[in-house]
């Protein structure tokens, strides 16, 4: 890959989004990066722009509305930007049981997770192709392999993240446009907070800068997949070889009996 790029990230003033930045930043590339807080993302830009000497571009972005998305694409176009290389990250996660979560919050991950990068890798794709560089790194997760109980909807996002990633490299063998997939495991950032987890770093946690300097090293040497962290790499191969009718209890056991966690009961609704 060429330096000097155009990078969009999607969800770049925390976690894992910022933590790429950092990276790509640390390479030269222009940064184009979206949030939906105006003071936390300006902050993160300066930040970055002082560290880097890079050019920063930002707009606040709600991605969890098809206008939100029709909204980054219109921007964008109106400032002129040629996107090299697109960074779906922009995400988040809710936790219960599927029978007694709210639609519209359900409605809203599906679009963040789906109809974002969908819409956006549809938009700048193309052009990458027509220039022969560039790439998409999406960011997945260890559940893109296993069912997710009480996360339902959030692991088929991120199984269908994994597919579509996976098919489009394969398109794209050749035309010098990279698909790569990070697939971190209990990363500790706002998203586990956000859902109620208070985790301290422990053997099977990683920290987002982790995440994203293997991530962005695994981009940048054209990976189809980055699982970063010896506990993630060790859950993935758990995917691999037991028999799919045990997938969910796999993840009850690891997700919630051998950290000591109880999992919501049905009677519960909507709970940590
Ligand atoms: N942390 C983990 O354990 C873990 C594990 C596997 C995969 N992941 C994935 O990693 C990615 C980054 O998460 P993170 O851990 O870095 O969490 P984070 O610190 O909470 O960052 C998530 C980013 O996404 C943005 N975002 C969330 N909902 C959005 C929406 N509706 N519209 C626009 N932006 C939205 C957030 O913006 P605001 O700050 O404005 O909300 C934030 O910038 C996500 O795709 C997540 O699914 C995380």
């Amino acid at each position: 890959m060429t330096s000097a790029r155009t990078v969009l990230i999607t969800g770049a003033n925390s976690g894992i989004g910022l933590e790429l930045a950092r990276c790509f930043a640390r390479d030269g590339d222009a940064l184009v990066l979206t949030g939906r807080d105006t003071a936390t993302l300006a902050a993160a830009a300066e930040d970055l722009r002082r560290a880097h000497g890079v050019m920063v571009t930002t707009f606040i972005a709600e991605l969890g509305t098809d206008a939100g998305i029709t909204a980054l694409l219109g921007d964008i176009a109106a400032a002129k930007l040629e996107i090299d290389v697109l960074v779906n990250n922009a995400g988040f996660g809710i936790h219960g049981n599927f029978t007694t979560l709210d639609s519209a919050e359900e409605l809203a991950l599906t679009t963040v997770h789906l109809l974002a990068p969908w819409r956006l890798t549809k938009a700048y794709l193309p052009g990458m192709v027509a220039r022969g560089r560039g790439g998409i790194l999406n960011i997945g997760s260890i559940y893109s392999f296993s069912p997710a109980p009480w996360q339902a909807l959030y692991g088929a996002a991120k199984s269908w993240l994994l597919s579509f990633s996976l098919s489009l490299r394969e398109e794209l063998n050749g035309t010098g446009v990279n698909v790569t997939i990070l697939c971190p495991g209990t990363t500790l950032s706002r998203f586990r907070t956000r859902n109620g987890h208070h985790d301290r770093p422990s053997w099977f946690t990683t920290t987002s800068a982790e995440v994203a300097v293997a991530g962005h090293r695994g981009f940048c040497r054209s990976r189809a997949l980055v699982v970063p962290g010896i506990a993630s790499k060790f859950y993935v191969f758990g995917t691999h070889v037991l028999p799919t009718s045990w997938l969910g209890r796999y993840v009850y056991y690891t997700a919630y009996r051998l950290r000591g966690m109880p999992a919501p009961r049905l009677s519960e609704g909507k709970k940590s």
